[in-house]
């Protein structure tokens, strides 16, 4: 009789059958700072001018800019700037540095959609380079898509791994290129000892529910220049209103947006901010027991999370599958017996952006525009599949640990999915069958 245990797939007992734990990050602490905001009566208190009367405040109410005090604090003394959400802080962030149409923002394609729709929203063009097998943008790849109109590198720090910053700024000391940091997804983590976020101008941190710290909604714009705080302050709060009585000089793109955050939001974001620390320890743990247990598999590549002198905080944990090394399985059935043991593996993260409509249409406003208009006649992206083979070949052989890397989960949790990736591997490699029937 073989000793190969039946996969759950095929009929036998899963590796886990106990339910993941929720990851809510927020309890008392939050209750009790909502509270004490809803008893003040006063849920925001942003005002579209210079009012002259307290407690209403062109730069928001006092949870807003205690938030902003204790984000920079942990940024290293830079300016924030409290948003809504990190999709309009991108935005936000290509307004305040004066991007526009003939411009070219240089995105990855491997992310989250509102990078690269962030330049389009001001009429500039986004270009794709390729990523590393990390899942960031490569130096290597964007110094191949500079052009004359190349105006900012827009890099997202993916999974909470540190992007290649030292190549990357380097590039944009040379060119003359603005460099805004997405850290949407790694709230502490850092590079070169520097917090991400504050090594380019301006840098976009996240709140939303699914981020590692989080208030429902809002996100944090971050900038060592006084000049493009305020111009995000202004973009925040219909900045076409109050330039004039502001005297600001150049006034593009300052038109536009109330992106303010509540104080319900930034009472519960400081609560978060105060966890951090801990929440980022957990969850290094859980991702260093993981790592241990996954390398021995040689049809896994673990992430590197390590880069140069980086501090990766992983928001969710990247797995290359090497099929080749587990008899050419292909990554579906793995996931699918994976994730039939109760531990949930996902296929790929996103198939890379330039695939969507939007970009193989070329249509993002009436007519075509930006792509049409006579500032972008010289531009010619290019959307064309194969254009980022390594983002590609990710979204087609990556797999993705998210929830169960987070707190409230445990060491126990982690070796059940280890547990699951060996009894699956030793079934798919036996000679005694160990078809899923997939
Ligand atoms: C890399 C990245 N950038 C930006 C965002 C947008 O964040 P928000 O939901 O706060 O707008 C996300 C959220 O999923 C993200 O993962």
């Amino acid at each position: 009789m073989s000793d190969t245990p039946t996969l759950a797939i095929n009929g036998g007992d899963p590796v886990r059958s106990k339910p993941w734990l929720d990851n809510f990050t927020t309890g008392d602490e939050e209750k009790h700072a909502v509270a004490q905001v809803l008893d003040t009566g006063y849920l925001s208190m942003f005002e579209g001018s210079f009012h002259p009367d307290p407690p209403f405040r062109f730069d928001g109410g006092p949870a807003v800019r205690r938030l902003e005090d204790l984000a920079s604090d942990l940024l290293d003394g830079a300016r924030v700037v409290a948003v809504n959400s990190a999709t309009s802080g991108l935005y936000m962030a290509i307004g305040a540095l004066g991007i526009g149409f003939g411009d070219e923002v240089i995105v990855s394609p491997y992310t989250m959609s509102a990078c690269a729709v962030a330049p389009l929203i001001y009429g500039a063009i986004p270009v794709f380079a390729d990523v590393e097998p990390g899942g960031s943008l490569s130096a290597a790849s964007i110094r191949s898509r500079l052009t004359p109109r190349s105006r900012a590198i827009l890099v997202v720090h993916q999974f909470g791994i540190p992007a290649d910053m030292n190549g990357i700024m380097a590039i944009a000391a040379e060119h003359g290129l603005k460099v805004i940091e997405d850290c949407a997804q790694a709230w502490g983590a850092a590079h070169g000892g520097r917090p991400v976020g504050t090594i380019g101008d301006i840098g976009v941190f996240s709140f939303n529910v699914n981020k590692t710290i989080q208030a429902g909604e809002g996100g944090l714009c971050v900038t060592r220049d006084a000049e493009l705080a305020y111009r995000l302050q202004l973009i925040r709060n219909h900045g076409e209103a109050v330039v004039g009585p502001a005297g600001v000089g150049d006034i593009t793109n300052l038109l536009g947006h109330n992106t303010r955050m509540t104080e319900v939001t930034a009472a519960i974001a400081i609560e978060q901010l105060k966890k951090l620390p801990a929440l980022n320890r957990h969850r290094l743990e859980l991702v260093e027991r993981l790592s241990a247990g996954l390398s021995r598999f040689d049809f896994l590549v673990p992430p590197d999370g390590c880069r140069g002198s980086g501090r990766a905080t992983f928001y969710v944990y990247p797995l290359r599958y090497r099929a080749e090394l587990l008899g050419g399985r292909p990554r579906s059935e793995f996931v699918a017996a994976v994730n039939a043991e109760g531990i949930r593996f996902y296929q790929g993260y996103v198939r890379p952006l330039y695939s969507q409509p939007l970009y193989q249409k070329r249509q993002a406003f009436k007519h075509g525009y930006p792509w049409t208009a006579p500032e972008n006649r010289d531009s010619a992206p290019d959307y064309s599949p194969g254009c980022c083979p390594t983002a590609e070949r990710l979204y087609d052989r990556e797999m993705i640990i998210n929830e169960h890397i987070r707190p409230p989960h445990g060491p126990d949790d982690m070796d059940d999915i280890i547990a699951a990736v060996a009894k699956v591997a030793k079934a798919m490699t036996s000679t005694s069958g160990g078809g899923t029937g997939a």
